[in-house]
């Protein structure tokens, strides 16, 4: 049973990359991954961003409070929330699945990377002002992870996680 979801339990956050490349065809399957989350009303309110520029990953790992590791992958994807792609259908409530829809992406990101043997990393901790003046994004664009990528460099074991049964309510709270 448990196998069959190897994927899943397989993935870890990698921080340590060579220096070989991930090729373009590789990344755009990787991206395509990505958008085949789910997103509300298939509207896929998200936007990828890819940094190859040796300049522009440091900016960015120094936007990300130094995580310098950052700058050693040899592509960089910033994973971003395009508001009105979602607003323009659900008003209010589309804020929060643009995020939701990024989000979905970038989980899925993270799984396509582990079934190619290349390791990545969530990355939330950043400048928020800083990485789209980086990237000049628009100011109806939000960026929600910056997600590096490479071939590892490392091997961590799994992270432990807390027993399921202490999260999970079955009917009320
Ligand atoms: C929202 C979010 C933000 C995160 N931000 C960072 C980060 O800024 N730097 C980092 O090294 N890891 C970051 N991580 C990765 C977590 O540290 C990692 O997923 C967690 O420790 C569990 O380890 P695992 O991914 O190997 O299972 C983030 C993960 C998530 C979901």
């Amino acid at each position: 049973m448990r196998e069959k979801l190897d994927l899943i339990f397989r993935r870890v956050s990698i921080r340590k990359f060579t220096n070989e490349d991930v090729d373009d065809e590789t990344l755009n399957l990787i991206l395509e991954a990505a958008n085949a989350a789910p997103s509300a009303g298939n509207l896929q309110a998200r936007d990828f961003v890819v940094v190859r520029d040796k300049e522009r990953k440091i900016r960015l790992a120094k936007a990300a409070l130094k995580q310098m590791f950052i700058a050693e992958a040899p592509v960089v994807v910033v994973v971003c929330a395009n508001y009105p792609r979602s607003m323009r259908v659900y008003g209010e409530r589309g804020k929060l699945y643009a995020e939701q829809d990024a989000t979905a992406a970038v989980e899925n990101m993270l799984l396509a990377v582990t079934a190619f043997e290349l390791g990545a990393v969530w990355v939330g901790a950043f400048d928020e002002s800083e990485v789209s003046e980086i990237l000049n994004l628009p100011e109806f664009v939000r960026p929600m992870a910056i997600v590096p990528v490479g071939h590892p460099a490392e091997k961590p074991g799994r992270r432990s996680r807390y027993p399921v049964s202490m999260l999970t309510h079955y009917e009320t709270w």
